[in-house]
């Protein structure tokens, strides 16, 4: 499906870039079960990020599943299509330099390992790592409630599998630790691996 097509080079490369934005574009790729903390630590990192000077934007699975994937449902295949998209988006924001977030259940290791491939930038994959116990306990959609009760199909966890990741770059432990200890270690490490920059002024 490629043939025929030739890539076309950009006029700014990536030394470019970081010089505009102060830092490195990358790929936070957050990986967890439904009602681990992903999206709310998602959020919550851009928003501190920012506040330092980072250039970010979180792509967020319920958000782009309402828009781009909104064709896209829970069988095995269609849940690779959504995180072989995502990976493509994110590789494309971490190239044009920004930082981009991800918030996926994203559960198979092999997609999440595509989504790692196809980023030519630098790229963490990070275990929200709440145990199901505690992320059904919350519950904050009702959605485990729903599938256990036999009302929604493929529910990660219960009746669809998640494969946690063997080698995180890093684990967030929101299982047991208080969300702003998880989040303020989160923020510790991406800035230590991501160093703001010198800027050049336009
Ligand atoms: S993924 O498995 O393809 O990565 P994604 O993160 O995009 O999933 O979407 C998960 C969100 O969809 C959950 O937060 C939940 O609100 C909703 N959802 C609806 N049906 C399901 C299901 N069968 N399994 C998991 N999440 C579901």
């Amino acid at each position: 499906m490629t043939s025929n097509l030739i890539a076309i080079p950009h006029s700014l490369d990536s030394t470019d870039r970081q010089a505009h934005y102060g830092h490195v574009g990358a790929v936070l790729w957050l990986t967890g079960l439904s009602a681990s903390g992903k999206s709310s630590l998602a959020m919550a990192l851009e928003q501190a990020l920012v506040a330092r000077g980072y250039s970010c934007y979180v792509l967020d699975g319920d958000n782009v599943r309402r828009g781009l994937n909104a064709d896209l449902g829970f069988s095995p295949q269609e849940r690779t299509e959504n995180i072989r998209r995502v990976g493509e988006m994110a590789a494309l924001f971490a190239d044009a330099g920004l930082i981009c977030i991800t918030a996926l259940i994203s559960p198979y290791r092999a997609d999440r390992e595509r989504a790692r491939q196809s980023c030519a930038q630098a790229f963490y994959e990070i275990h929200i790592a709440a145990d199901l116990a505690t992320c059904e306990e919350r519950d904050p959609k009702g959605l485990y409630k729903k599938a256990r009760a036999g009302l929604v199909a493929e529910f990660t966890g219960v009746s669809a599998p998640y494969e946690p990741p063997l080698q995180a770059d890093y684990v967030v432990d929101t299982g047991r630790e208080p969300f702003v200890q998880s989040l303020e270690k989160l923020l510790a490490y991406v800035i230590t691996q991501l160093p703001l920059t010198l800027r050049s002024l336009p």
